[in-house]
């Protein structure tokens, strides 16, 4: 036979074989890997998941049917998220969970990278004292001690049926391969060149012709790395095996995580920041992120003026938003750290009295200047993925994780199949020295063995009169607290529903730069009043993609997946 037509008749056979084995998720729902319809809204009484791929959000929902709670819906969609959106979905990175348990009470779960203890606070500084964003950025001595793992676990205890039910789509879509769609083809074709230089074995994301939509990624060695943790829990990942493949891709990349780094991983929980918006009540992600904190401040300073009677987008409302959030991140520089090793100011910083002293010198009538703004005394007185769930019990749970950027470190694990992240670039390399994101800082948040970088990701759950409202979260860096400060003051002061509070456009200022960012299709006429202002604006292509769930007063869960990317909600 010619060597072309048995390479054509091999790949029929396999082919076949794939599409005709679905993933099998509990009794008899079947998963088809190589269709998967995105769909962007739900309306539903019992359960729903929303999350950035279908076919994450569709083993969330077999499992929700199968009679698992949120929880089991949140794990099982995070690991399949692993297999199936490699950019950000991951075991080699970290997240934080907050979750309300439908019998009131509150939790959330701190799974954060952690730096390696050979690491210190001028490891990414070169000998003519200059700050290397390219280390801290890129490859193995850019990644974090992962936590994913450990996360997955600590959310397990919440959960109802076994870790090997919840983990299995997530090894078969691994085994029998999953369809790209073209904006994963193009961001796997778009990294080759990074996934070569920074990973020391071949893997699996990289093929020598171009990937197209449609294209089969098949990942048989995260599969195996997969059944280690399912055989064997946490020592599935920070011990064993799979520790000596990422020790060993460390060694051969001159990275300086070790097995004591990795046997030393813990996810911590934490008392999850509360405060109450308008008669809401908000429950979102403390220290190590400092997204709770700095929604808590926007929502808090904004919360004296009547936003509704100023209108959605309005100068108005926009210019008040955009000074909000130009005093919380320049307290986020400041003050937010790893609370295991520096000493946050959370309930100055989230007091009234503190909050109505930053905004005494807002004016309206002119553009601030974030020269003019420095953080607040308080000694006077945060590629990404998220993921929203509801149960039919009303557990609610919103789970971000990260490997920062789009496919993290770009390093592979060789022979474990799986992304690292680089996560060490939000610390603050240097006091001043900007990362990826442009966010500064200093002391708070300076390089420390086992101490954990700060973040924006900002899981954050809404309850009215103490029954669950909004589940909401969202991945883009500094831009994602306040995005989701946005998509709450879209609900509760313009009264949209789930799928306008995701989808209307978004702005965003951090302090430094002082700038506003804006979507493409910001409002016109309120940019250019911002601009006559004084205030300088740059377009974005897109801020965020936002997983939201609202629950109507009849207890109608309205789920809605961003319009930005292939995210996708499942519901029944
Ligand atoms: O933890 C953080 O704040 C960042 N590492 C998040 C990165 C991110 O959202 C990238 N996604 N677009």
């Amino acid at each position: 036979m010619k060597k072309w037509l048995f390479i054509v008749l091999a790949a029929n056979v396999i082919f076949y074989s794939c599409t005709s084995s679905n993933i099998t998720v509990g009794a008899g729902k079947e998963i088809d890997p190589y269709h998967f319809p995105i769909t962007k809204n739900v309306s539903v009484k019992n359960g729903c998941v929303a999350s950035a791929h279908p076919l994450a959000s569709e083993v969330g929902l077999a499992i929700l049917k199968k009679g698992g709670n949120a929880f089991d819906a949140m794990i099982a969609t995070q690991l399949a998220l692993a297999v199936v959106h490699p950019a950000a979905g991951n075991l080699g990175g970290g997240g934080f969970t907050v979750a309300r348990l439908a019998n009131d009470s509150l939790l959330s779960l701190d799974y954060r990278e952690m730096a390696p203890l050979k690491g210190g606070r001028n490891m990414y500084i070169d000998s003519a004292g200059n700050a290397r964003t390219d280390w801290s950025q890129n490859g193995h001595l850019s990644a974090g001690v992962p936590g994913t793992v450990a996360g997955l676990f600590a959310e397990h205890q919440y959960a109802k049926l076994p870790f090997k039910t919840l983990i299995q789509p997530a090894i078969e879509l691994a085994e029998k391969g999953v369809v790209l769609t073209k904006r994963e083809a193009d961001g796997l074709n778009s990294n080759k060149d990074d996934f070569l230089q920074y990973s020391t074995k071949p893997s699996a994301y990289v093929k020598n012709t171009a990937w197209k939509e449609g294209d089969t990624l098949y990942q048989p060695e995260l599969a195996a790395t997969l059944k280690r943790i399912r055989d064997n829990g946490t020592k599935g990942f920070y011990e064993g095996e799979t520790a000596k493949l990422i020790v060993e891709e460390m060694q051969r990349g001159k990275g300086i995580m070790r097995l004591e780094d990795l046997k030393g991983y813990v996810c911590k929980p934490r008392k999850p920041v509360e405060f109450d918006y308008r008669g809401y009540h908000v429950v979102s992600m403390p220290p190590s992120s400092s997204g709770g904190i700095i929604l808590g401040e926007m929502l808090k300073m904004i919360e004296p003026y009547s936003m509704s009677s100023y209108g959605f987008q309005t100068v108005k409302s926009v210019q008040l938003m955009i000074e909000a959030e130009r005093r919380a991140y320049a307290d986020r520089a400041e003050h937010l750290g790893d609370p295991d090793f520096w000493n946050v100011p959370q309930n100055i910083l989230l007091s009234d009295t503190y909050l109505k002293k930053r905004m005494s010198d807002y004016d309206s009538t002119k553009e601030g200047v974030s020269a003019n703004v420095k953080a607040g005394n308080v000694h006077e007185s945060d590629q990404t993925t998220h993921i929203s769930i509801i149960d039919k019990e009303g557990n609610m749970v919103a789970v971000t994780t990260t490997l920062n950027n789009s496919y993290g470190s770009r390093t592979v694990v060789g022979g474990a199949g799986f992304l690292l992240n680089d996560e060490m670039d939000d610390f603050s390399i240097k006091p001043g020295v900007p990362n990826m994101y442009g966010a500064v800082g200093g002391d708070a948040n300076a390089i420390q063995p086992g101490k954990r970088m700060l973040s924006s990701m900002t899981p954050t759950l809404v309850l009215k009169d103490n029954k669950p409202f909004i589940v909401v979260g969202t991945p883009g860096g500094t831009t994602i607290t306040t995005s989701v400060f946005q998509s709450i003051v879209n609900i509760v002061d313009f009264n949209m529903d789930a799928n306008d509070a995701v989808n209307k456009p978004k702005f965003h200022h951090q302090w430094l730069p002082d700038t506003v960012s804006v979507e493409r299709d910001f409002n016109e006429e309120t940019a250019k009043q911002l601009k006559d202002m004084g205030y300088k604006l740059v377009t974005l292509r897109a801020i965020g993609r936002t997983e939201l769930i609202k629950i109507l007063p009849d207890g109608t869960r309205e789920a809605a997946a961003d319009k930005r990317g292939d995210d996708s909600v499942s519901g029944y």
